[in-house]
């Protein structure tokens, strides 16, 4: 099969579509025929690292932790999924292939509503705040949401299921063309920080739960504005990931700073977190609530200038790679 390889840490061009074995499926996996791939922020930063994440993997890493398609094979010990299921999963690597083998607990049925293609961009994004905010945050209806970084894939989608799920969701964003979207989705009050400070217009807003990714001088202010037993949750640093902050803040308003990453997680936990989102979260796709914002799919081969629109961070909500 024709899959894209992390030929060596580097740029973009590193990415090269290359034949490889195509994987066979274990006892409780299934093999799934990709008809699209998420890519995420974390493809570019392990792409950069390669040296680091990939090791042992020679040149054989294929990026992609999220990946939509139709069942061609099943393992042994799978009774839960059948050839020619239309499905979207989570995986650890090895979304940009034509051909991706998969934990068959880690497979959810693609949306009523949702085409194939678009049920890509669903795994990643979904899977990451039911853990984060709703899992270890506890968000619960009635609550205030505040997700930094609004138009990632992680805040289209973040922000949809706390408004589906009762809470007011409060956002930032860097562009004027960023806020203008995230207005039109109605998702929403919304600041643009490079032109007010977040901590200052919602001093007094007291949000409950917090979903960082920027990390660096926000988390002190993050924590400044936090409710009483406020809960502030961390899913990368991009800042910085040295930070200060003033354990008073937090043991005056009794807060909890926790996070996480999800691709370590143990497939333990991947299984219980697709049961989660299967059971409270595709009922909101089904009803319309929610939907996964593309911004642009590019064809499997062009993932390099993926990587440049992610790295350009004009996009809005997520970017695919698309298979014949
Ligand atoms: N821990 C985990 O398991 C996990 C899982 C998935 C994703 N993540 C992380 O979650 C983040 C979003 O992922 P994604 O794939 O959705 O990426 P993405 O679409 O590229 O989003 C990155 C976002 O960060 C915002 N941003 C960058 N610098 C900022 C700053 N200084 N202040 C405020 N916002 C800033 C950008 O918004 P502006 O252009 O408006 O600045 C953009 O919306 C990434 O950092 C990713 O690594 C973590």
């Amino acid at each position: 099969m024709k899959a894209v390889h992390i030929t060596r840490s580097g740029g973009p061009e590193v990415l090269q579509l290359q034949e490889t074995p195509t994987p066979v499926p274990e006892a409780d996996q299934v093999l799934i025929k990709v008809k699209a791939a998420g890519v995420n922020r974390s493809d570019v930063i392990t792409r950069q690292n390669t040296d680091t994440y990939g090791k042992g993997t020679g040149d054989n890493l294929i990026p992609g932790l999220e990946v939509s398609g139709m069942i061609t094979a099943v393992g042994d010990r799978v009774t839960d999924k059948q050839v020619g299921d239309a499905v979207c999963a989570l995986i650890a690597s090895g979304g940009y292939a034509e051909y991706v083998a998969v934990d068959s607990s880690h497979c959810l049925p693609v949306p009523e509503g949702i085409s194939l293609t678009d049920a890509a961009a669903i795994p990643e994004t979904v899977f990451t705040v039911w853990f984060n905010v709703f899992h270890l945050g506890k968000l619960q209806p009635g609550e205030k949401l505040l997700i930094h970084g609004g138009t990632s894939g992680i805040g289209t989608m973040g922000l949809q299921m706390a408004k589906a799920w009762g809470c007011t969701v409060y956002t930032t964003a860097g562009s004027d063309a960023k806020i203008a979207f995230l207005n039109s989705m109605h998702l929403g009050k919304v600041i643009n920080y490079k032109k007010e400070a977040f901590e200052e217009v919602w001093k007094a807003e007291k949000i409950d739960v917090i979903l960082d990714m920027v990390g660096g001088d926000y988390t002190q202010k993050n924590l400044a504005i936090l409710n009483k037993k406020g809960r502030l949750l961390y899913i990368n640093g991009m800042k910085s990931t040295e930070v200060t902050i003033d354990l008073r803040t937090i043991m005056s308003k009794n807060l909890t700073l926790t996070g996480s990453f999800l691709k370590p997680q143990s497939a333990e936990v991947k299984t219980r977190i697709a049961q989660d989102v299967e059971e409270h979260i595709w009922p909101l796709f089904h009803a319309k609530q929610i939907h996964p914002v593309i911004y642009k799919t590019f064809p499997l081969e062009e993932a390099a200038d993926a990587h440049r629109l992610m790295e350009s961070g004009e996009h809005i909500g997520k970017i695919l790679l698309t298979l014949d």
